[in-house]
């Protein structure tokens, strides 16, 4: 069955080529690579193709999945953890939806920090600093991470790794999450305390009805004077317009952002030499104390190889079985 099997790959990078054609050697899997994103407007590209695999900006909504089952395709695979851009309501009983739970904790963790000390220690202003052979260090003073307080967010797979790296700092770790872990020795305290307690606060709950906008004019006073933020998680969660509000009042002291609510049309993508629409994003950017990455934080070689092989496997149990254990329903 293997050499039958067609799959319509979207927004499809140069990295992602090459780890699936290295996944995919043995398999032997027809895959066609698209640049284009899928939407309403792409999905006709489906058509004659068994699944479509997808990434975090691809629009899996009601209409596309409509269409999807039309076309006959049987499976949107994602090559991501989260969900939140497939209606997976609309797709029950229609077209079946699977993802890649876990490739690499470590990978968005270690970009987490990386942020954070990149942000503290001021390493961004000086890399280009000393590049300029200015070796002043005006303006670069930092803070200890050792004995700040922590909150984080979402304690799953890499909220656990972050806590992890962090305790390795000596900070003092406390964490929110909806459904706290039994098995672990982490201090939960309700999210009013995470936002009234912590130095730093990062994000790794998934974007749900719930945690939309967590991160508001609101949550943003009853936070830190100088508080560090950290999203590696999904750029809805925090209000960018509160944001940027909260960093021109001194409230907020960085932030370290590497999802944006607005990302779909410019991360991925090479806009240098653009007019560059999203004011709100322009003006985090142009901020002394905003480091922006674009969706960066799973980017290791560890974590594409992972991602590459679930995927196909994940593929070729639904199509063989009609179920998968990485499927995602309702
Ligand atoms: P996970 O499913 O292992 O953990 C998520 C945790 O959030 C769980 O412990 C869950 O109980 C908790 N949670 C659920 N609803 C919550 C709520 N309302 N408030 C607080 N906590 C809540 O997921 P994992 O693998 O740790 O990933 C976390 C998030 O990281 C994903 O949802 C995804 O959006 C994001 N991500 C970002 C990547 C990047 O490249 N920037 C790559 C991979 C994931």
């Amino acid at each position: 069955m293997s050499d039958k099997v067609k799959i319509a790959f979207f927004d499809a990078k140069d990295y992602d080529i090459t780890s699936f054609e290295e996944a995919n050697k043995d398999r032997g899997y027809k895959i066609k690579y698209f640049d284009t994103k899928l939407n309403e407007d792409t999905v006709k590209l489906a058509k004659g193709y068994d699944a479509v695999c997808v990434f975090v900006n691809d629009t899996i909504d009601e209409k596309v999945i409509d269409s999807l089952y039309k076309k006959g395709v049987k499976l949107v695979a994602l090559r991501c953890a989260g969900f939140n851009n497939v209606d997976v309501a609309k797709a029950a009983g229609k077209v079946g939806v699977v993802r890649v739970p876990a490739y690499s904790p470590y990978a968005v963790a270690e970009h987490a920090m990386a942020l954070l000390l990149t942000s503290i220690r001021r390493i961004h202003k000086a890399y280009t600093r000393t590049k300029d052979f200015n070796f002043s260090l005006n303006g670069l003073m930092g803070f200890d991470l050792h004995g700040k307080t922590v909150g984080v967010v979402g304690t799953g797979k890499i909220g656990r790794v972050f806590i992890d790296i962090c305790r390795g700092f000596g900070m003092n770790v406390i964490a929110y999450d909806k459904f706290p872990a039994k098995d672990t020795d982490i201090e939960y305290v309700d999210i009013d305390k995470i936002w009234e307690k912590s130095d730093i606060i990062s994000f790794h709950c998934p974007l749900t009805d719930e945690t939309r906008h967590m991160v508001n004019k609101k949550s943003i006073k009853s936070m830190k004077k100088g508080v560090v933020l950290i999203n590696t998680s999904r750029g809805a969660l925090i209000d960018a317009d509160a944001l940027l509000e909260g960093i021109r009042s001194r409230h907020i002291g960085a932030a370290c952002l590497d999802v944006y609510e607005e990302e779909a049309d410019v991360f991925f993508e090479d806009r240098s030499g653009h007019i560059f629409e999203d004011d709100t994003l322009a003006r985090l950017i142009s901020m002394p104390n905003v480091i922006v990455t674009s969706h960066q934080a799973f980017l290791t070689e560890e974590a594409l190889t992972n991602i590459a092989h679930t995927t196909l496997s994940n593929i070729d149990e639904y199509l063989k079985t009609g179920k998968c254990e990485n499927e995602v329903t309702v």
